[in-house]
Protein backbone atom coordinates (compact mmCIF):
# COMPACT_ATOMS: atom_id res chain seq x y z
CA UNK A 1 0.00 0.00 0.00
CA UNK A 2 3.26 2.49 0.17
CA UNK A 3 4.21 4.50 -2.49
CA UNK A 4 2.98 6.01 -5.57
CA UNK A 5 0.84 3.36 -7.89
CA UNK A 6 1.71 1.61 -10.93
CA UNK A 7 1.24 3.75 -13.78
CA UNK A 8 -0.72 1.79 -16.45
CA UNK A 9 -1.02 2.52 -20.29
CA UNK A 10 -1.47 1.17 -23.57
CA UNK A 11 1.86 0.72 -24.87
CA UNK A 12 1.79 -2.18 -27.41
CA UNK A 13 3.36 -5.15 -26.30
CA UNK A 14 4.03 -5.56 -22.19
CA UNK A 15 6.26 -8.29 -21.04
CA UNK A 16 5.53 -9.10 -17.16
CA UNK A 17 8.38 -10.55 -15.53
CA UNK A 18 7.77 -12.42 -11.97
CA UNK A 19 10.82 -14.35 -10.14
CA UNK A 20 9.67 -16.25 -6.72
CA UNK A 21 7.45 -14.27 -4.50
CA UNK A 22 7.82 -11.96 -7.46
CA UNK A 23 5.25 -13.58 -8.98
CA UNK A 24 2.30 -12.10 -6.26
CA UNK A 25 3.56 -9.04 -7.33
CA UNK A 26 3.46 -8.92 -11.35
CA UNK A 27 0.04 -11.07 -11.21
CA UNK A 28 -2.21 -7.48 -10.36
CA UNK A 29 0.31 -5.03 -12.67
CA UNK A 30 -0.18 -7.88 -15.13
CA UNK A 31 -3.78 -7.84 -15.19
CA UNK A 32 -3.81 -3.94 -15.18
CA UNK A 33 -1.62 -3.56 -18.24
CA UNK A 34 -3.80 -6.35 -19.86
CA UNK A 35 -7.04 -4.21 -19.14
CA UNK A 36 -5.29 -0.97 -20.56
CA UNK A 37 -5.74 -3.23 -24.56
CA UNK A 38 -1.90 -3.96 -24.41
CA UNK A 39 -0.53 -7.52 -25.88
CA UNK A 40 0.58 -9.21 -22.66
CA UNK A 41 3.51 -11.36 -22.62
CA UNK A 42 4.32 -12.97 -19.06
CA UNK A 43 7.18 -14.65 -17.93
CA UNK A 44 7.47 -16.74 -14.36
CA UNK A 45 10.39 -18.28 -12.79
CA UNK A 46 11.18 -20.41 -9.68
CA UNK A 47 13.85 -22.44 -8.45
CA UNK A 48 11.72 -25.42 -9.10
CA UNK A 49 7.98 -26.32 -10.62
CA UNK A 50 6.76 -26.83 -6.89
CA UNK A 51 7.89 -23.11 -6.32
CA UNK A 52 5.76 -21.50 -8.69
CA UNK A 53 2.54 -19.55 -7.89
CA UNK A 54 -0.38 -18.30 -9.96
CA UNK A 55 0.38 -20.05 -13.25
CA UNK A 56 -3.26 -20.72 -14.52
CA UNK A 57 -4.06 -17.00 -13.20
CA UNK A 58 -1.81 -15.42 -14.97
CA UNK A 59 -1.80 -18.22 -18.13
CA UNK A 60 -5.88 -17.20 -18.57
CA UNK A 61 -4.73 -13.03 -18.63
CA UNK A 62 -1.69 -13.57 -20.83
CA UNK A 63 -1.58 -13.58 -24.24
CA UNK A 64 1.67 -16.02 -23.93
CA UNK A 65 3.05 -16.99 -20.75
CA UNK A 66 6.78 -18.73 -20.50
CA UNK A 67 8.19 -20.94 -17.53
CA UNK A 68 11.95 -20.83 -16.42
CA UNK A 69 12.98 -22.99 -13.78
CA UNK A 70 16.39 -23.39 -12.36
CA UNK A 71 16.38 -27.30 -12.25
CA UNK A 72 14.01 -27.41 -15.55
CA UNK A 73 11.26 -29.41 -13.96
CA UNK A 74 8.88 -26.96 -15.47
CA UNK A 75 9.32 -24.65 -18.91
CA UNK A 76 12.74 -23.45 -20.18
CA UNK A 77 15.83 -24.88 -17.62
CA UNK A 78 17.72 -21.36 -16.76
CA UNK A 79 16.76 -18.07 -16.00
CA UNK A 80 13.62 -15.57 -16.53
CA UNK A 81 16.32 -13.57 -18.20
CA UNK A 82 17.52 -16.32 -20.50
CA UNK A 83 13.93 -16.69 -22.24
CA UNK A 84 13.30 -12.91 -22.21
CA UNK A 85 16.68 -12.50 -24.64
CA UNK A 86 15.75 -14.80 -26.70
CA UNK A 87 12.32 -13.14 -26.98
CA UNK A 88 14.18 -10.09 -27.61
CA UNK A 89 16.22 -11.41 -30.26
CA UNK A 90 13.17 -13.22 -32.12
CA UNK A 91 11.01 -10.12 -31.89
CA UNK A 92 12.97 -7.46 -33.60
CA UNK A 93 10.24 -5.19 -33.81
CA UNK A 94 9.34 -5.27 -30.36
CA UNK A 95 11.74 -1.71 -29.54
CA UNK A 96 11.62 1.27 -27.52
CA UNK A 97 8.24 3.03 -28.88
CA UNK A 98 6.13 0.05 -28.49
CA UNK A 99 7.46 -2.74 -25.46
CA UNK A 100 7.97 -2.06 -21.95
CA UNK A 101 9.40 -4.49 -19.73
CA UNK A 102 7.98 -4.63 -16.06
CA UNK A 103 9.91 -6.76 -13.48
CA UNK A 104 9.29 -7.93 -10.09
CA UNK A 105 11.69 -10.26 -8.09
CA UNK A 106 15.13 -10.90 -6.31
CA UNK A 107 17.15 -7.72 -7.27
CA UNK A 108 19.88 -9.90 -8.80
CA UNK A 109 17.21 -10.79 -11.53
CA UNK A 110 16.23 -7.15 -12.09
CA UNK A 111 19.49 -6.35 -12.41
CA UNK A 112 20.28 -8.93 -15.43
CA UNK A 113 16.66 -8.17 -16.67
CA UNK A 114 17.98 -4.49 -17.10
CA UNK A 115 20.82 -5.50 -18.42
CA UNK A 116 19.45 -7.34 -21.28
CA UNK A 117 16.76 -4.52 -21.90
CA UNK A 118 19.36 -1.57 -22.15
CA UNK A 119 20.92 -1.73 -25.15
CA UNK A 120 17.64 -2.27 -26.66
CA UNK A 121 16.71 0.78 -25.34
CA UNK A 122 13.29 -0.93 -24.45
CA UNK A 123 11.82 1.12 -21.05
CA UNK A 124 12.06 -1.19 -18.25
CA UNK A 125 9.98 -0.49 -14.92
CA UNK A 126 10.95 -2.79 -11.94
CA UNK A 127 9.38 -2.65 -8.43
CA UNK A 128 12.03 -2.30 -5.70
CA UNK A 129 11.76 -3.41 -2.19
CA UNK A 130 14.72 -2.79 -0.29
CA UNK A 131 14.07 -3.01 3.67
CA UNK A 132 11.74 -0.09 5.20
CA UNK A 133 11.63 0.58 8.84
CA UNK A 134 9.24 3.82 9.08
CA UNK A 135 8.23 3.47 5.63
CA UNK A 136 7.09 7.18 5.94
CA UNK A 137 10.27 9.13 3.86
CA UNK A 138 12.26 9.73 7.41
CA UNK A 139 14.05 7.20 8.56
CA UNK A 140 16.26 6.27 5.57
CA UNK A 141 16.53 3.32 5.18
CA UNK A 142 14.92 2.03 2.20
CA UNK A 143 17.23 4.30 -0.03
CA UNK A 144 18.35 3.81 -3.29
CA UNK A 145 20.62 5.52 -5.57
CA UNK A 146 18.37 6.05 -9.04
CA UNK A 147 20.47 8.66 -11.67
CA UNK A 148 22.24 9.43 -8.94
CA UNK A 149 20.53 10.85 -6.57
CA UNK A 150 19.06 9.26 -3.27
CA UNK A 151 15.40 8.42 -3.37
CA UNK A 152 13.10 6.83 -0.77
CA UNK A 153 11.46 3.38 -2.07
CA UNK A 154 8.64 3.91 0.32
CA UNK A 155 7.63 6.98 -0.81
CA UNK A 156 9.03 7.98 -4.39
CA UNK A 157 8.84 4.35 -5.52
CA UNK A 158 8.62 1.21 -5.05
CA UNK A 159 8.60 1.76 -9.01
CA UNK A 160 12.05 2.61 -10.85
CA UNK A 161 13.36 3.17 -14.24
CA UNK A 162 15.50 -0.65 -13.77
CA UNK A 163 18.11 1.44 -16.54
CA UNK A 164 18.73 4.72 -13.65
CA UNK A 165 19.42 2.33 -10.63
CA UNK A 166 22.63 1.48 -8.95
CA UNK A 167 21.96 -1.99 -8.70
CA UNK A 168 25.19 -2.78 -6.95
CA UNK A 169 25.12 -0.42 -4.41
CA UNK A 170 21.56 -1.61 -3.82
CA UNK A 171 22.72 -5.12 -3.61
CA UNK A 172 25.31 -4.35 -1.18
CA UNK A 173 23.03 -2.63 1.38
CA UNK A 174 20.88 -5.64 1.43
CA UNK A 175 23.51 -7.98 2.25
CA UNK A 176 24.37 -5.15 4.95
CA UNK A 177 21.99 -7.23 7.51
CA UNK A 178 23.41 -10.47 7.22
CA UNK A 179 25.11 -11.14 9.74
CA UNK A 180 22.72 -9.76 12.08
CA UNK A 181 20.18 -11.79 10.53
CA UNK A 182 22.03 -15.09 10.57
CA UNK A 183 22.53 -13.90 14.84
CA UNK A 184 18.77 -13.57 15.10
CA UNK A 185 17.91 -17.07 13.43
CA UNK A 186 20.73 -18.66 15.26
CA UNK A 187 19.22 -17.27 18.64
CA UNK A 188 16.29 -19.79 19.36
CA UNK A 189 18.26 -22.69 18.68
CA UNK A 190 21.38 -21.90 21.07
CA UNK A 191 18.41 -21.16 24.12
CA UNK A 192 17.04 -24.91 22.79
CA UNK A 193 20.54 -26.24 22.86
CA UNK A 194 21.62 -24.95 26.32
CA UNK A 195 17.80 -25.71 27.69
CA UNK A 196 18.51 -29.64 26.87
FE1 LIG B 1 12.13 4.85 6.12
FE2 LIG B 1 11.55 4.52 3.56
S1 LIG B 1 11.43 3.07 5.15
S2 LIG B 1 12.40 6.24 4.52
Amino acid sequence: PLGNPTELEKIGTVICIGGGVGIAEIFPVARGFKQQKNSLITIIGARNKDLLILESELKEISDELLIATDDGSKGTKGFVTDILKDLLNKNEGLNSTNCLVFAVGPVLMMKKVSEVTKPKNIKTIVSLNPIMVDATGMCGACRVVVNNEVRFACVDGPEFDAHLIDFDKLIIRLESHKVAEHECKMKPKLTERKRS
